[in-house]
């Protein structure tokens, strides 16, 4: 029997291409250079699966063409707002994603965000490497106590929980959190966390807010000018969400005028590109979008994708199955 052809749109780690390359027919990306609507196009007709990352639009368009071939869809990220899902799911392709693998790393990630706001790393970092420092100064860089604050998060999933696990054991801080739904009795106990009743409740209540809501539609500028100014004035933002959730323009504003103290970014509005107003405040922490960027992650989130696709073309179900 022919194997099933695959098409994996950018560079993955070496052990699973070789992984890939054992079990499929597979296309790999050598160059690691995105690759264009008309080049996923031609992949939905001429291969069984496409293996897309969150950095691949896979649009309406592209779901939707002619003489397709493809019937899985294994996505290389967790966040799935890269796929238009309500066409994938009427066009009958069966899409999944790389849930619990990432968590941790993505929750240390939002934990070194918001370290590095409070207490003012980068500006530190900039000092040395300009060759500007002069000596230890009692009223120098004077940050934020981590220890102890409130850290309010918005989205109460995987990743959120597993900081607030690191916060709240860790650095003795008290939780918030804003979610649609509760999570069980006993991980609120373990947390003695407290489900705030709305985000503006939340955002004039937290030293630190951490973004965990999904991307799309749902959630775009759920951060927005009047949310921003509800924060406290020495508060910090930190987003390893999704770059949309935050209205860009209001939060550079928020950072010149002191609205808040700071922000710590991993994720941006139409990254790569990053709104050059983030670029001459000193209150930033940037990130080139880092959260799964450990080795024992990304090797665990293209296993991931392999066990959904094998199990697909085994006749199962994927795992990690969202639509
Ligand atoms: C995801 O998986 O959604 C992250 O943004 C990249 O790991």
């Amino acid at each position: 029997m022919n194997k099933p052809k695959v098409v994996v749109t950018r560079k993955w780690p070496a052990e699973v291409e070789a992984q890939l390359s054992a079990l499929y027919d597979v296309q790999l990306n050598e160059s690691d250079i995105p690759m264009t609507a008309d080049e996923l196009k031609q992949a939905m007709q001429t291969a069984d699966a496409l293996l897309p990352t969150v950095t691949d639009s896979i649009t309406a368009d592209i779901l939707s063409i002619e003489d397709k071939r493809v019937k899985i869809i294994g996505n290389f990220g967790v966040g799935y707002n890269n796929i238009d899902i309500h066409t994938a799911k009427a066009q009958g392709l069966v899409v999944t994603n790389t849930p619990h693998v990432l968590t941790d790393c993505t929750a240390d990630i939002a934990m070194l965000l918001l370290l590095m706001s409070a207490r003012r790393a980068p500006e530190g970092e900039r000092l040395i490497l300009n060759q500007e420092w002069t000596g230890w100064k009692p009223t120098q860089l004077i940050g934020h106590k981590v220890t102890g604050k409130t850290l309010g998060l918005i989205g109460f999933g995987r990743i959120a929980q597993a900081m607030a696990k690191k916060a709240h054991h860790g650095f003795g801080m008290k939780i918030l959190f804003y979610a649609p739904s509760s999570p069980p009795q006993n991980i609120i106990n373990d947390l003695q966390a407290i489900r705030c009743d709305s985000i503006e409740e939340l955002l004039s209540e937290a030293n630190f807010v951490s973004l965990h809501c999904p991307g799309g539609e749902a959630t775009r500028h759920l951060i927005n000018e009047k949310r921003l100014k509800l924060m406290r004035p020495s508060a910090h933002l930190i987003n390893t969400a999704r770059g949309d959730v935050v209205d860009s323009k209001a939060l550079i504003k928020a950072l010149k005028e002191g609205w808040i103290a700071g922000a710590g970014l991993d994720v941006f509005e139409g990254e790569p590109h990053i709104d050059p107003g983030f670029l001459d405040l000193n209150n930033v922490s940037l990130l080139p979008h880092l959260g799964s960027a450990t080795e024992e992650t990304r090797v665990a989130m293209g296993n991931r994708v392999l066990a959904n696709i094998s199990a697909f073309f085994a006749g199962e179900e994927p795992k990690d199955r969202v639509v």
